[in-house]
């Protein structure tokens, strides 16, 4: 599997989540939080998951991104099936093939947008040329060349999630995974961020699987499934016929 962006054709699953539960356990007290989920992801499409606060997206995102170990069911990422694999073996894997972005940005005070992502393709050891060559190709992508001198104080939160989307590019991730990214921003910049992570779909046959509560990202999504309480209740525009 190559992580030069997804190498699949689009009417073949690149995510499956078959029977997929998940409880948490504390004391005597038993929380099922994912009650058997099923479904397939296409690369090229944003999927988005809704649902109330507390219905267990951050647990269903973090199961398919190789964070939280399920209880029960499959997660097969371009047929491979990820909870089989060693610890390390999916760390690596999410380290080579995942992107994700928080609602939080995640980046370092310190260090200008460039940097963030020139120590991310440092770590991932990129020549220096080479390096900086995709800085700037994914900070232009995200709209902020101007801005590539600045730390996180000097950036709007829109700017910072777009840097937050670019250093999530720069090792053309087949999979990206954004839990809540639009949370902390006003309605523009939520709509301006969305619109990338759909751009981003389209342009590099990505698979995206973005979890959200809010409801003004519905039109920026090729698909939308819900969640309420452990148990997808609606799955509408699913597939790749659209
Ligand atoms: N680490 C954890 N330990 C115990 N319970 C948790 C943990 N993480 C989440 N939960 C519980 O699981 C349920 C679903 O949480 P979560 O997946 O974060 O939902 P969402 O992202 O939709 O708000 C909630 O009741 C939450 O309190
Ligand atoms: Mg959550």
């Amino acid at each position: 599997m190559s992580n030069v962006f997804s190498p699949l054709p689009a009417d073949v699953p690149s995510i499956r989540v078959t029977d997929i539960k998940r409880s948490y356990v504390s004391g005597k007290i038993t929380n099922n939080v994912l009650k058997g989920n099923t479904f397939d992801l296409y690369p090229g499409k944003l999927t988005l998951i809704m649902g109330p606060s507390g219905s267990g997206k951050s647990t269903l995102l973090s199961v398919i991104s190789g964070l939280l170990k399920p209880d029960n069911g499959r997660v097969e990422i371009n047929g491979i099936n990820l909870w089989n694999l060693s610890f390390r073996k999916i760390e690596k894997f999410r380290l080579d093939h995942f992107g994700f972005i928080f609602q939080g940005f995640n980046l370092f005070d310190s260090l200008t947008a460039r940097e963030q992502i020139l120590v991310l393709l440092k770590y991932l050891h990129s020549s220096e040329k080479e390096a900086y060559a995709i800085a700037d190709e994914v900070l232009d992508e995200v709209g902020l060349s101007k801005v590539k001198h600045l730390r996180p104080a000097q950036l709007s939160g829109g700017e910072k999630q777009r840097v937050a989307i670019a250093r999530a590019l720069a090792k053309k991730p087949a999979f990206l995974f954004a839990d809540e990214p639009t949370s902390a921003l006003d309605k523009e910049n939520g709509q301006i961020v969305i619109s990338l992570l759909h751009k981003a779909a389209k342009i590099h046959n990505a698979t995206i699987f973005a979890v959200s509560h809010d409801p003004r990202l519905l039109p920026h999504a090729d698909r939308v499934i819900t969640i309420e309480d452990g148990t997808i209740t609606r799955d509408q525009n699913g597939g790749v016929q659209q």
